[in-house]
């Protein structure tokens, strides 16, 4: 079987190399790919750019490629799906109308409320006068987000009622995210720990990845602008078995079932940002249309099943006759970013030591690139250093060992990956 993985990123570098180890897989494709995807085997990058769909087509017809399988929301969102049943190939991946549930923050809510999934209550506008009534009636702490894709940056909690006036003005004037902000969504603020949960679901069966916590601050103890996360963990401690059940009986049994009766049933990664409070009741916060990034690189890691018969199984309707397996162990990712992401940052520099990292930890690229045999920063976010072991500890120091061999210039990284987990594990 030849499979396409779309992306450039850490998430998708995790898919190719789990694609990848599979007996049955003879070539993994890498749509465009980065310098891990390059090296890996039986994976080969080939220059196409994410949103050109009708190459992605030539090439699945040019070298007899089997399966699709997308990692970002931007293809989904703009109907990749479609453009590829339309061209009679197979593609893992939620129609755009589906893919709303991450593509429209507006579409989700009013989904949640219709299907009695619990969310934090909400008002969805684009006048700031209601605005600002709303957030005057309710008061701060409160959420501001913007309805579009806005690259994880679009949500400011603001702690008081100015912040979040000055939030819903800047977005609605379209100067902050354009057209995503020209609507936007004002949220209660939900208190308690935040976790993902993902899926893999034909339309209808629902195959429950395993649980994970990403870390979306740039700095230690949660500080600084969010990014699209620094470093994550599988499986989450906060994600007891009672939390798991009622995550999949509150939240992900009723949205794969609510799509379905509204008519766009959702095939694909689904992935729920949940926020569990103190006495383990289950909130969303959001939904992704895909695997977050960096939680795949730990929850792919502990993957023991077959990914790409999970994927072919999936696509054609077929996951009834399927189960999944996990590694025990605890995986922890830690991303090494460049210095000033989420903000300004450099590219270009020399990446040294990806040959040093310990035996049994697995480095995922992002932002890399190959120039004259050299490895190249070319991004945000650059790596993801992956160990794992029965102790969770052990796995993060291995972790960071890992991350503490490679080095660039201005190289960052969060020292606290994990902190929560060994907390409650102490406990
Ligand atoms: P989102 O892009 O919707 O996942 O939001 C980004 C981050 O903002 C989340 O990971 C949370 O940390 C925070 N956030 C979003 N909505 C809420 C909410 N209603 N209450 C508390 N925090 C929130
Ligand atoms: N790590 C968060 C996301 O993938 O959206």
């Amino acid at each position: 079987m030849n499979l396409l993985v779309i992306g450039s990123g850490g998430r998708e570098h995790a898919l190719a190399w789990a694609l990848a180890r599979d007996d049955m897989v003879e070539r993994v494709f890498v749509a465009p790919g980065n310098a891990g995807t390059a090296n890996e085997s039986k994976c080969t990058n080939v220059a196409i750019p994410v949103s050109d769909f009708d190459a992605q087509i030539a090439l699945c017809k040019r070298e007899h490629i089997d399966l699709t399988i997308v990692g970002p929301e931007d293809p989904l969102v703009n109907g990749i799906r479609e453009h590829f049943d339309s061209a009679e190939l197979k593609c893992f991946a939620p129609s755009r109308e589906a893919a709303q549930l991450e593509g429209s923050k507006a579409f989700a809510k009013d989904f949640m409320q219709r299907h009695d999934i619990p969310t934090a209550s909400h008002l969805t506008t684009s006048h700031l006068d209601e605005a600002v009534a709303h957030i005057m009636e309710h008061g701060s702490p409160i959420v501001v987000k913007a309805n579009g894709l806005a690259a994880g940056k679009g949500v400011v909690v603001a702690q008081t009622n100015a912040e979040a006036v000055e939030a819903a003005t800047e977005m609605l004037s379209g100067n902050r995210f354009g057209e995503a902000g020209r609507e936007i969504v004002i949220e209660e603020f939900l208190e308690g720990e935040e976790a993902s949960y993902i899926v893999m679901s034909d339309g209808d069966i629902v195959l429950p990845f395993a649980s994970s916590q990403d870390h979306k601050p740039v700095f230690d103890g949660g500080l600084g602008p969010n990014t699209g996360g620094m470093g994550a963990y599988s499986p989450a401690p906060v994600v007891d078995d009672a939390v798991e059940t009622k995550i999949l009986d509150e939240v992900i049994r009723p949205t794969i079932d609510g799509m379905a009766a509204d008519g766009t049933p959702f095939q694909g990664f689904l992935y729920a940002g949940l926020m569990i409070s103190k006495n383990k009741d289950v909130h969303v916060v959001e939904f992704n249309c895909r695997f977050g990034d960096p939680e795949a690189q730990p929850v792919l890691y502990r993957l023991r099943s077959n990914l790409s018969s999970l994927c072919y199984s999936a696509v054609n309707g077929q996951l009834s006759t399927k189960t999944i397996e996990f590694d025990d162990r605890a995986a922890v990712g830690v991303v090494v970013a460049s210095g000033g992401y989420p903000e300004h940052y450099e590219t270009g520099y020399t990446i040294s030591g990806l040959d040093h990292t310990p035996a049994g930890t697995k480095t995922f690229h992002a932002g890399t690139q190959i120039q004259d045999d050299e490895i190249l920063t070319s991004g945000g976010r650059v790596l993801c250093v992956v160990a794992a072991d029965t102790d969770f500890v052990r796995a993060r120091q291995q972790a960071y060992q890992g991350v503490e061999a490679i080095d660039f210039k201005d190289r960052h990284f969060r020292t606290d990956i994990g902190y929560r987990a060994i907390g409650r594990l102490q406990n």
